[in-house]
Formats: C-alpha cells, structure tokens, sequence
C-alpha cells in the first residue's frame, strides 16, 4: 500500500517537486511524533502521504467530488476557502482509491487544513505535521516546532490561531470548527 501510494505520488508530482519534499517531510515529522506518543506509524504515515494528493484539483473538480460524496457538502462548500477545500476531496480519493476505510486516517485527512475540537492523536499529529515539517519556512511554523516538542495541545493551539489570523488578513472563508478549535486548545492549555 505504501510503496504504491509512493509510487504514485512520484508520478502524479513529478512537475511539483516542493509538494513532495512537502509531502515527505509531513511523513518524517508525524511519524517522528507517532513514535513518542506510542501510535500505529503505518496509519500515520498512510495518511500523510495521502493527506495532500488532491491539492492540485481546480476548484470546480473539489466541489463536484464533495457534491458528490458528502451529505453536508453545502456547509462545506459555504464554509470552507478554496485552499481547504482538498482536504475534502483527499479522503475520498483514500477510500475510492485505495480502499482505507480506517477512520483515524480518513478523519487525519479530513481535519488536516484547519482543525477541529477535540482531535483525536492521529488527528492532531497530521494537523501540527503539515505544519511544522522541515520546509516551512514561516515564523509561525517555527514558533510551532519547538512548542510541538513540549505540548502537543499548545502547538494546536498556536497553529490553529496563527492560521485564522492569516485567513481573517487575507479576507478569507473560516470555518466554524476552525474557531470551535481555537477556544477548544486555548481551554485546554489554560487549565
Ligand atoms: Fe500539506
């Protein structure tokens, strides 16, 4: 399966070589985190190969796939910016595709851009990856990484935060769960 997927992923980038060291780099640090945390690294690592295999579908394509395959696609489609809108598409294609029915990977897949409350470790490991790998270069990240050493819950908090901050600069669509996450970690690291 993950020689596959690998296989597949060299092809489908072949043209967009950052994606993939992007790609890999979410692979080395969930799975890096995965061990300290005691999870099944062969979930982890599925899902953040597949995590992004979607992101260069045109907008009109990401629509018509969640159209299709979610029931609450108008509240996505409503909620979600365009910039998210793979993550959507991604898991469909890890079910059709690949036939991962396990919901830590669809649901890692799912969550990845923004965030929800309440992540359960695969979740929130995918989620701070994307973030934090080796290739982002933005201060945020940075700050992130080296919080992500010592609190998990804090890092989410932190990435989530700097994320809608970034959205609102940009006058972009949030979604509730991005804000519901917000006020989720910010409670849980004050207690
Ligand atoms: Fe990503």
């Amino acid at each position: 399966m993950i020689k596959r997927i690998t296989s597949d992923l060299e092809l489908l980038l072949k043209f967009k070589p950052n994606r993939l060291k992007h790609i890999y780099g979410v692979k080395d640090t969930a799975i890096s985190l995965g061990k300290k945390y005691n999870l099944d690294l062969r979930k982890l690592e599925i899902a953040a190969l597949l995590h992004d295999i979607t992101k260069y579908y045109s907008y009109e394509y990401n629509c018509e796939v969640i159209k299709k395959n979610y029931k609450n696609h108008e509240e996505i489609l409503s909620e979600f910016n365009k910039a998210t809108l793979h993550a959507f598409s991604a898991a469909v294609v890890a079910k059709e595709k690949y036939n991962i029915t396990d919901n830590d990977i669809i649901n890692a897949i799912i969550s990845h851009t923004v965030g929800k409350p309440n992540m359960n470790l695969y979740e929130q490991i995918l989620f701070i990856s994307d973030y934090i790998e080796p290739t982002r270069k933005y201060d945020s990240c940075i700050k992130v990484r080296k919080i992500a050493e010592s609190s998990l819950d804090k890092a989410t908090y932190e990435a989530i935060n700097d994320s809608i901050n970034l959205y609102e600069g940009m006058n972009q669509l949030i979604p509730k769960t991005a804000y519901q996450a917000r006020i989720y970690y910010k409670e849980l690291t004050e207690e």
